[in-house]
């Protein structure tokens, strides 16, 4: 750890020095070459002198450009404080692996955390020190596209998943140069935006805010995230950036936060447009109250935070604890005796063999298997295999925030199957493009008329890399374009129909559903995503992913998610269409297309028991839970082991079942394992209608499974 005295170093800056430190710039900002300042620094009226203040940078294309950055930086700082580099590095810098919500669907944390710490070590190799991940907002609603980013809809997964990316980024020590610092966000709530609208209103109780968007947050920084980045939306009446209760109450007082708060990407500016602050310098002063120490790119503490203190409506002691704050992470990671963070011009690391490895099991491990008649695995001694579909030769599989991943490198499924299948005849034709711009069906039938000839078909749908992601929501979750008529057309040509589905959300997929022999659901995967897809239709690799998120039947549905709390007029039976008077719809039902928690495999798991120890637990107990499954089988496989809980009466209404834990084992042909679970009082816990947040005696019950497939459901108490 470096040796330099920060309270001396703090002591030393001038205010104008000290709120540098609080503002960052991109990239852009920072090329003006010899001292002569053009574009948006000019606009900023930012001389050389302003900008060697500034105290971070967003960006940056590689290891060299960043050197340049830094060396010109520490050349005009009079204090020699480097720059930070920080940038979203959400599923990979060069070697992408798949979406979060797709890794979500892995259930697998240790995975993630492998994936997490390639990439921090390609990105940290190319001069970053700081990724903006991970991205742990709690979403129930398909239409938004940054469910693409998140980890789904399950409070406990999205706490594993979260903090398994803070521990493969930060792997304990952030002045190394294979990690990098994390930023957990958006706090709070941004996967609540009404009507799955981005950037839109979040009106939730606190109860709700607290029993499941909270908790993966708290997971993260639990887990020792670095800095926490607020959300844009605004939450129960009040833009995150500004809001005391979250950003003080909460994250401050009642977690105890001391690392580094930055505002989302002009948020600052955006409390004006919100209409919360009438200009800049009220806007400044709500977020520093709110104590965020960096500005991402708006100008509010730039413009009016040295006036805001000189005329005592701020205390310079809280710009000097923000500065502090910075200061200290900079020493964290080493920035004053390396202020390159041992970056590397060329890294051999970026897209090596060991990274495509680690991306391509991770595609295997989230791809989930949803339907399958029997066709797959397929033979590899197929004689004529056709590959239609927008996503068959495409190579545009890479996700949403895909950092320096270029489509380029990603192999497509076309490649993947002519790589494993030399002996085979496979002709591919796009069938129609994914695009809702494009409603041509003229290429349909030449599609259908590969399709007619051969032994089987794989059909490659989905929804485009860039209908997810930021301000990507839709109001239809269909695939897109014409793709339907294909599926119509193909599959009635060939009932050896496979589809494989591209996609960055649930989407309604019911005629598919209707239609196709097997349907292998792939998401946006990555690199190594036509290769993954390629061998697990060959059956090379087991599919072992579980949904991460309810798949609605129509979108009319959503939110629709597992853990719904109960009703007083629930449905009895599902399949009846007569119930009256009953929480449902006329016209499609209450039941998702696909459930939370479901995916097949080729083998045949048998969950043979579920035994608890005890039928009573004190406070003091742990109760043990042993579930008994045998692979019966002759195909080795891996199976997402999960257990629910159900509080049956309590003072407050609770859930129909709640995941509250989850555990991925491998099962050879033939094995049998018996895994246990512990439970204990603190597991049972749930805030009640005055939101403490407390355990209460009485029945329980614990179920194995999934949805409506559970395979045992015992009955406990707590006394
Ligand atoms: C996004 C953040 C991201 C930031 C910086 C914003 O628009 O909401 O998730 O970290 O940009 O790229």
């Amino acid at each position: 750890m470096s040796s330099v005295d920060l309270k001396a170093l703090l002591e030393q800056m001038t205010l104008e020095e000290k709120i540098g430190q609080m503002i960052q710039l991109s990239a852009i900002f920072f090329d003006s070459a010899d001292g002569e300042l053009t574009g948006p620094a000019q606009e900023w009226d930012l001389d050389e002198h302003g900008l060697s203040m500034i105290g971070s940078c967003i960006g940056g294309l590689n290891a060299k450009h960043k050197r340049e950055i830094q060396d010109r930086h520490l050349a005009t700082d009079r204090n020699k404080i480097p720059l930070i580099f920080m940038r979203d590095i959400i599923h990979g810098y060069r070697t992408i692996y798949p979406i979060p919500l797709a890794m979500a669907g892995s259930f697998d944390p240790s995975l993630m955390e492998e994936c997490a710490h390639m990439a921090a070590r390609e990105a940290s190799h190319e001069g970053t020190h700081l990724t903006f991940a991970p991205m742990v907002d709690f979403v129930r609603d398909a239409r938004w596209g940054r469910v693409a980013e998140s980890c789904g809809e399950d409070a406990l997964l999205a706490s594993k998943m979260g903090e398994a990316q803070v521990k493969g980024f930060q792997k304990d020590d952030i002045s190394s140069p294979e990690s990098l610092a994390t930023c957990v966000k958006h706090f709070a709530a941004y996967g609540g935006a009404e009507a799955g609208r981005d950037y839109n209103t979040v009106e939730i109780s606190e109860r709700l805010l607290r029993s499941r968007y909270l908790p993966a947050y708290k997971a993260c920084i639990d887990a020792g995230t670095t800095m926490v980045m607020p959300s844009f939306n605004n939450l129960n009446g009040l833009p995150s950036v500004g809001n005391k209760f979250l950003m003080k109450k909460i994250l401050r007082d009642e977690w105890g936060f001391e690392g580094v708060v930055i505002s989302d990407w002009e948020a600052i500016y955006e409390l004006c447009v919100h209409g919360v602050a009438r200009d800049l310098s009220e806007a400044g002063e709500m977020a520093l109250d709110c104590s965020c120490d960096i500005e991402m790119v708006s100008r509010a503490y730039y413009d009016t935070l040295a006036d805001l203190v000189r005329s005592k409506r701020v205390s310079e002691d809280i710009v000097d604890r923000s500065v502090m704050r910075i200061l200290e992470l900079k020493k964290r990671l080493g920035l004053f005796e390396d202020p390159y963070h041992g970056s590397i011009e060329n890294s051999d690391v970026l897209l090596c063999p060991e990274h495509k490895e680690i991306a391509e099991r991770a595609a295997l491990e989230s791809a989930v298997l949803l339907r399958n008649n029997g066709i797959l695995p397929l033979n590899k001694n197929i004689k004529r295999l056709a590959v239609v579909g927008p996503f068959a030769n495409s190579q545009a599989i890479k996700g949403t925030w895909a950092a320096m991943g270029e489509n380029k490198d990603c192999i497509s499924v076309l490649d993947g199957l002519k790589a494993l299948l030399p002996h085979t005849e496979i002709k591919w034709a796009l069938g129609c493009e994914a695009s809702i711009d494009d409603p041509s069906k003229d290429k349909i039938a030449q599609a259908v008329e590969i399709c007619e000839n051969a032994d089987a078909v794989i059909l490659c749908v989905g929804e485009p890399q860039g209908y997810s992601g930021e301000a990507q929501s839709r109001v239809d979750i269909s695939l897109p374009g014409v793709q339907d008529e294909l599926i119509d057309a193909v599959t009635s040509v060939n009932s050896n129909t496979v589809a494989l589905v591209f996609n960055g959300r649930p989407l309604t997929l019911v005629n598919l559903e209707k239609k196709a022999a097997a349907i292998l659901e792939m998401w946006h995967p990555g690199t190594q995503g036509g290769l993954a897809a390629a061998k697990l239709i060959l059956g090379m690799a087991n599919p072992c992913g579980k949904l991460p998120m309810t798949f609605p039947k129509h979108v009319g549905q959503c939110p629709i998610y597992y853990d719904r709390t109960r009703t007083g007029r629930p449905k009895k039976n599902s399949d009846d269409k007569h119930e009256i008077c009953v929480s449902d719809y006329l016209d499609c039902g209450d039941l998702p297309l696909f459930f939370f928690g479901e995916g097949l495999s080729y083998s045949n798991f048998v969950y043979e028991s579920m035994v608890l120890d005890k039928n009573e637990i004190t406070k003091d107990d742990t109760l043990k839970v042993s579930v008994t499954i045998r692979n019966d089988s002759d195909t080795n496989g891996k199976e997402v082991v999960q257990l629910y809980l159900c509080d049956l009466v309590a003072s407050a209404v609770r859930p129909v079942q709640e995941l509250i834990a989850f555990e991925k084992i491998s099962l050879a042909a033939g094995e049998r394992k018996t895994l246990d679970f512990f439970i204990r009082e603190d597991m049972l816990r749930f805030y009640d209608s005055e939101c403490r947040y407390i355990s209460e005696p009485g029945d329980f019950t614990l179920s194995v499974g999934y949805a409506d497939h559970m395979r045992f459901t015992q009955k406990f108490t707590l006394i």
